[in-house]
């Protein structure tokens, strides 16, 4: 069995870099060694290594400025997507990659399905949609993992962020009114690791997207809540205890890119392949948090 990391420094990335070769031979490549817009390197690394399994976690995150580089966002979120779902069907390799809540509008009630219609309301959305949409009409063997606020120890994301701001000021205001649950990229990690040995065991899982997240339901503004009391139990220098942090409503806070306000994504697809239950999104962050917390102490 032959992995072939794209990504390999990112938050997902780089766990993933640490625990794929614990199983497999694992080639991986960062942004600086592999760029997936460049198709012919694409191809190159591809042909040339021959995987089983190419696990594609590079991605153009960057959710405001996408509204503005839509070019560069739909470049590595889609077109170079496309090329790898053409490779990995030309070698007859498996494709896993990563897609967001951020395919849906957020006005569903009730937690999205797998089978729901998306309907992006960002340009990063609707770029990563249609990167799916190219994987799904490839013929690969594939699995999508559609996940929602990936928040890990590696790279910069919303723990940091926080932490940060609360050493700093005397007040911080969260948003309130968008819901859906961190990730992170350890569990995110477990479930790729295990649909790999299902592939292996050739007992794959159907090929086709499966919502990824731990149980239960939050907000941005329980998340910083949970962050900063874990913060203050380990006496981590604060300016701002958790009881303070202000909540308030997405309208209040603007942003270029719009986002969802139901980030929920319901697991039973997912469950029913897993060889593990998911965990409850506060221990999956708490572990999480604990690494975090550790720079600022
Ligand atoms: N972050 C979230 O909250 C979130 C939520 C839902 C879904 N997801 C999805 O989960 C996956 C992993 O996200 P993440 O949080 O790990 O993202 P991340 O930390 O932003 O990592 C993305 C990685 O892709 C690399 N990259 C960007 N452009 C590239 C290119 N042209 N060629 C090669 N590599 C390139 C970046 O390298 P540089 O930094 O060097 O440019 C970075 O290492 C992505 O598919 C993302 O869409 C993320």
């Amino acid at each position: 069995m032959k992995i072939l990391l794209l990504g390999a420094n990112g938050q997902l990335g780089a766990e993933l870099n640490r625990q794929l070769p614990l199983i497999a031979e694992t080639k991986a490549y960062t942004h600086s060694k592999l760029d997936i817009t460049d198709t012919q390197a694409v191809i190159e690394a591809i042909s040339s290594f021959e995987p089983n399994v190419i696990v594609n976690t590079a991605a153009y995150t960057a959710v405001d400025k996408a509204e503005e580089e839509k070019a560069l966002a739909y470049a590595i979120n889609s077109d170079a997507v496309a090329v790898l779902a053409q490779q990995a069907a030309k070698q007859g390799a498996w494709l896993i990659h990563y897609s967001t809540d951020y395919i849906f509008d957020g006005g569903k009630t009730t937690p999205y399905t797998e089978i729901d219609t998306p309907n992006p309301i960002n340009v990063y959305g609707a770029s990563k949609l249609a990167g799916e949409e190219f994987i799904t009409t490839s013929n690969c063997n594939h699995l999508i993992f559609r996940t929602t606020w990936v928040i890990g120890k590696d790279g910069k994301n919303f723990a940091k962020t926080i932490l940060r701001l609360a050493t700093q000021q005397d007040s911080l205001s969260v948003i309130s009114d968008q819901y859906g649950v961190p990730t992170s990229p350890s569990l995110i990690t477990n479930v790729t690791i295990d649909a790999i040995k299902a592939i292996k065991k050739q007992r794959a899982w159907p090929s086709g997207a499966y919502n990824l997240v731990p149980l239960g339901i939050s907000t941005w503004h329980e998340v910083a809540q949970t962050l900063i009391t874990i913060a203050e139990e380990n006496s981590v220098p604060l300016a701002i205890s958790a009881t303070d942090i202000l909540a308030i409503t997405t309208a209040e806070y603007l942003t270029p890119a719009k986002r969802p306000l139901n980030s929920r994504l319901e697991t039973q697809k997912l469950s029913r392949q897993l060889s593990f239950h998911l965990p409850n999104w506060k221990d999956d962050f708490s572990a999480v948090a604990a690494e975090v917390i550790k720079e600022f102490k």
